[in-house]
Formats: C-alpha cells, structure tokens, sequence
C-alpha cells in the first residue's frame, strides 16, 4: 500500500531529498523553531528547502543538511527562515480589530487612566500587517497623544522583521483595504506601485526578534495579545506552555485574540472564552 510519501518521486526533481533527509529537516526545525513538519509537508518543505540547495550551489538535500549543521550558527537563519509560513495581511480577521475598538479600548482607557500606560504585544507578526492594524485602530479610537503606548512585535524570521520595519508595501497589498484606511494611514511611494506606512502610526510599533521557544526579555504587563496563526504550526505540549506564558505577561482582564483555526479548548483554563477567537485572562 503506497503512503502519500511514496506518491511523490523526487528522483524526478531537481536535487535528491531522501526521507532520512526529510526526518533530518524536520527534526531540525522541530527543535529551533516548534514548527511540526507533518508527512503532508513534503512538497511544501522541498520547495522552500530547495531555494537554499540551489542559492549554496550544493548538488543534495543531504549535501545541505550536513552543510547546515556543520554551520549552524551561519546557515540556522536562513533555513529557519525559508522554513516558517508568514502569510498575513492588513485588518486579517477584521472581526478582531472590531471587537478591539468597540470593546477592549475604551476598557483599557478606562482601567490605565491613572497610569496613562498602554503595552500590547503582536507575537508572530510577520511582514508587520498586524501591529500596523493594531496601530491604526489605536488612531482610530482616539488613544489620547499624551499617552505611553507601545506595541512590541516580534518574529522569528529576520526576513519578515526586515519587510516589517520599511513599513513599504505594494499597492497590491493594500488593495482590499477601504479608501479613508489608505488614505488616512498610508502615504505614496515613489513609483506608485508601493505605500508606507505613515509615520503617526509605525511610530506605536517595535520589531523585535524572538522566537517564542526561548527566553522572552519582557516583563509586561501587557494589555492585550494577538497571537494568531502562529501556534496552529506547533504541537499541543508547546501550545500549552506559551498559552501559560502568555497568561503570566497578560494584565488580569487582559486579553488573548489568536486565528481563525486555533482554541485553547483542553490546553489552558486560564482564560475564558468570549467566542470569536478572543479570550481573556481569568487567573
Ligand atoms: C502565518 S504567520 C501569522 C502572521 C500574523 N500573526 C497573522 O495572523 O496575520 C506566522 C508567523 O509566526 C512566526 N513564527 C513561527 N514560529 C515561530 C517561533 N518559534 N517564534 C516566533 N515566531 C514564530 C513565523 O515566522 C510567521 O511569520
């Protein structure tokens, strides 16, 4: 009986990847980025895995994989990097950034009024479409100028945080967006085919590299975080330990919004459930 391994012959592709290769990808990417590359990942791993096997001029997955681990400390971050999935996109989940403005800000205000303080965190940010949301519904709101308001976003892939802090992006990427939201937050590139980001928003938002496996330097408290489709990658032990993390930096009341795919049904009673992917923390 053939297994949905066997179905593809990579004898036919351009560099060899064995599945001894295949477990080796895995196994590494497992342990430095919690990313579980399933058997159904194969085609997807041999595509992202073969860009870097071409750009070393190396003849073999096996070639690149005894490359990588003789030169980890070189080559880690660009495996780590052609390994992670970024897709995002602006107001992704619009139902997130409606429920932030018409509930959870007035609450914050409300609460930081003595402190006049404001920390949220965007935990696997990507190219930065989701702090910059984040930002433009603080403006949105009206969050008050005198105010500290930070927004730490962070990632594990260098190239994504690289995109993230030009805040330029293609017009294509601000296409679905309505009028007054580009008109209001983005400003014309040079050649017309890019914008940026206006400055009164990127000025609320931090990149920072971090990969969620490992120390986090923050103490918080945070008011609220999105970490969405972020952790659909990992396991359920992982899950359970960042979600305990996140629990610990979270403000008691604050809140949790993560994607469309995810819950934490069974893998932390911390928070409760306010539906639509959003929690907040009870203990
Ligand atoms: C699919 S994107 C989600 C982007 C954004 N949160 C959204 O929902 O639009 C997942 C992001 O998680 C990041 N990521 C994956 N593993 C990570 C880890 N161990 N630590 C930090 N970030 C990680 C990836 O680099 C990627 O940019």
């Amino acid at each position: 009986m053939p297994n949905a391994h066997a179905a593809v012959d990579y004898r036919e592709k351009e560099f060899p990847m064995t599945s001894k290769d295949f477990e080796r990808i895995a196994d590494l990417a497992g342990r430095y980025t919690g990313i579980v590359l399933g058997e159904h990942k194969h085609d997807m791993v041999y595509g992202r895995i073969a860009r870097r096997v071409r750009k070393l001029n190396l003849s073999s997955f096996t070639a690149y994989l005894d490359f990588l681990e003789a030169n980890l400390q070189q080559e880690l971050s660009n495996f780590i990097n052609v390994i992670t999935t970024n897709l995002t996109s602006f107001f992704r989940e619009n139902h997130h950034f409606d429920f932030l403005y018409k509930t959870v800000l007035a609450e914050v205000k409300r609460k930081n009024h003595a402190t006049k303080r404001v920390r949220i965190w965007s935990a696997g940010c990507s190219t930065g479409m989701e702090p910059y949301s984040i930002a433009m519904t603080l403006i949105k709101f009206g969050i008050p100028a005198d105010w500290d308001v930070k927004i730490l976003a962070t990632d594990l892939d260098s190239d994504v945080l690289d995109k993230a802090r030009t805040a330029v992006y293609s017009v294509n990427e601000v296409d679905g967006l309505a009028e007054g939201v580009v008109k209001n937050y983005f400003q014309r590139g040079g050649t017309g085919k890019e914008v940026r980001v206006k400055e009164r928003v990127s000025q609320f938002v931090h990149f920072k590299r971090l990969n969620l496996l490992e120390n986090w330097p923050m103490k918080g408290p945070f008011d609220f975080i999105f970490c969405r489709n972020v952790v659909i990658y990992f396991d359920k032990p992982t899950q359970k330990i960042l979600f305990d993390r996140y629990a610990e930096l979270l403000s008691v009341g604050g809140y949790l919004f993560i994607g469309h795919s995810e819950n934490l049904h069974g893998i932390s009673d911390r928070f409760e459930n306010l539906g639509n992917t959003v929690y907040r923390k009870i203990r």
